[in-house]
């Protein structure tokens, strides 16, 4: 009995580890609104960007290019046109949580 009782805490707590790695979606939205309104429409179904050009998190979302790799990758060199705006490596995991949310 103990055994099992052991055996499903193990596959509750991996599976919360592994939530974790991937990043909080709930957490994600709340840094977005913060940080990227300004020029990001990022709301789910808002396809209109404040500053002329940006793309709206619901379109990244639906670009097929736009991998979680490809994410990581931009999120780590710095936006043209915010050179200082750096985004803590957990914060990223959550921006792309929340962005692969907005996929159709
Ligand atoms: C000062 C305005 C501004 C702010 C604030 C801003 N962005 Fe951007 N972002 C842009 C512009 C402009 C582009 C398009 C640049 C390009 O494609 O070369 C862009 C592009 C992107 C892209 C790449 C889209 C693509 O198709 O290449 C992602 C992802 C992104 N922004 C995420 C974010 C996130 C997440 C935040 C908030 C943490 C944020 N941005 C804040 C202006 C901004």
């Amino acid at each position: 009995m103990r055994q099992i009782i052991a055996g499903v805490l193990l596959v509750v707590m991996t599976s919360a580890a592994s939530a974790v790695e991937l990043g909080d979606p709930d957490r994600g939205l709340a840094y977005a609104r913060d940080y990227c309104t300004e020029c990001h429409a990022v709301e789910r179904g808002d396809y209109e960007s404040p500053f002329f050009g940006t793309p709206p998190f619901s379109e990244i979302a639906n670009v097929p290019a736009m991998s979680e790799l490809a994410l990581i990758s931009f999120f780590q060199t710095p936006h043209p046109t915010m050179p200082n705006f750096i985004i803590p490596s957990d914060t990223i995991r959550d921006l792309i949580a929340y962005i692969r949310s907005l996929r159709n």
